[in-house]
């Protein structure tokens, strides 16, 4: 039997107990939902990440039981490590709220609003964490600042513009490659992701610094602009590969592989493989291996996150409470608004809404 201490820590009045060295984030993950702070640039596989883009912050009200001072400033819970009988105050507070808000503006300063033709838009955290505590305008009255397009080799493309600078793939190519291979050049304003003189990153790992970027800096070119995510369909597949673990999830419309990336839990992260290390994937399951031929497919995906991926799409899916029946005796809607006996347009044997497929045209009057 394990003899390691457990500390107590409560979270928005929830109590979990975590061992000694947790940070504040990853006890909140051990609670889930709307407890946990978000975290733009805090990513579990990546040492020394965190600490950067200040989403994840939150108010400690008690610091410990031996000592329940509160801080008197809101702290990075992703950097933070929790103390026993700690009380943490997340959504609950009204600081944290109003400093997420501050933090999300500050994010958008130079963040184009390019949503409708970013190709990171569905699946996109700043895109979540703007709808969920951004404020309507900005106060910026300057320009923002722009870069050009750049390639970096033959599959991905950084626009440096949507740049967050979370170093997110500057920790990925360091930690998955054997050489360095780009880093943030220049200070301040003029702070960006760069390789320099444009080196092209050559590494068999580095697709995977498109999976790690929060936004739609760094992208698939052999994606972009094919696709809106949420028309897509994600499947689990797998195939045998020499060079990372195989397991994939493939973005299908129809038959036809558009994307291929690798499995993300619901926190955004790439999840653990079968083989229990993390499930990044090499480029060429990646970028080379678009024929559903070359992949054993196991199943739907169960997307889990709140994006609008995760919509209208297998389990867990929570609808609305139909309070109209209960109103209406009992009467449904359906049959209130039933446009199907005196509709000509589809033939009066078929009832489109109970076809357990894709109507077509035979289905319609012709
Ligand atoms: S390119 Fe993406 S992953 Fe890299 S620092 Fe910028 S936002 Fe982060
Ligand atoms: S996630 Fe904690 S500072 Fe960015």
């Amino acid at each position: 039997m394990s003899d390691e201490i457990l500390l107590k820590v409560t979270i928005d009045n929830i109590t979990v107990e975590v061992p000694a060295g947790t940070t504040i984030l990853q006890a909140a993950r051990k609670i889930g939902g709307d407890v946990t702070p978000p975290a733009m640039c805090y990513y579990s596989k990546l040492q020394g990440s965190g600490g950067k883009c200040r989403t994840c912050l939150v108010e400690v009200s008690k610091g410990s039981e031996k000592d329940p001072r509160p801080m008197p400033k809101l702290v990075a819970s992703c950097r933070t490590t929790v103390m026993d009988g700690m009380e943490v105050k997340n959504i609950t507070s009204p600081r944290v709220l109003e400093a997420r808000a501050g933090v999300v503006e500050f994010l958008l300063l130079n963040h184009p609003l390019d949503c409708p033709i970013c190709d990171q838009a569905g699946e996109c955290h700043l895109q979540d964490l703007s709808y969920e505590h951004g404020k309507q305008g900005s106060r910026y009255e300057f320009q923002k600042r722009t870069f050009k397009k750049v390639d970096l080799g033959d599959y991905i493309q950084l626009h440096m513009t949507r740049c967050i600078l979370c170093y997110r793939c500057v920790f990925t190519a360091d930690q998955l490659s054997p050489k360095r291979e780009h880093g943030v050049l220049d200070r301040g304003d003029h702070a960006q992701i760069a390789t320099f003189i444009q080196k092209n990153l050559h590494n068999e790992f580095i697709g995977n610094v498109i999976d790690v970027c929060p936004v739609g800096a760094l992208t698939d070119k052999t994606f972009r602009f094919k696709n809106r995510v949420w028309f897509t369909k994600p499947v689990n597949a797998h195939r045998h590969c020499d060079k990372c673990c195989g397991e994939v999830q493939l973005w299908l419309r129809g038959d036809e592989v558009f994307r291929v990336t690798a499995r993300k839990d619901e926190w955004g992260e790439i999840k653990e493989a079968s083989n229990g290390k993390t499930g990044w994937i090499c480029n060429e399951c990646r970028f080379e291996k678009k024929n559903l031929a070359d992949w054993i497919i196991e199943g739907p995906t169960n997307v889990n996150r709140h994006s609008v991926i995760s919509q209208n799409k297998y389990v867990g899916l929570v609808k609305p409470t139909e309070t109209f029946p209960k109103i209406m005796k009992g009467r449904n809607p359906k049959l209130l608004m039933d446009i199907h006996s005196v509709s000509e347009v589809n033939k009066p044997n078929i009832h489109l809404s109970q076809l357990e497929r894709p109507a077509h045209s035979t289905d319609f009057n012709q």
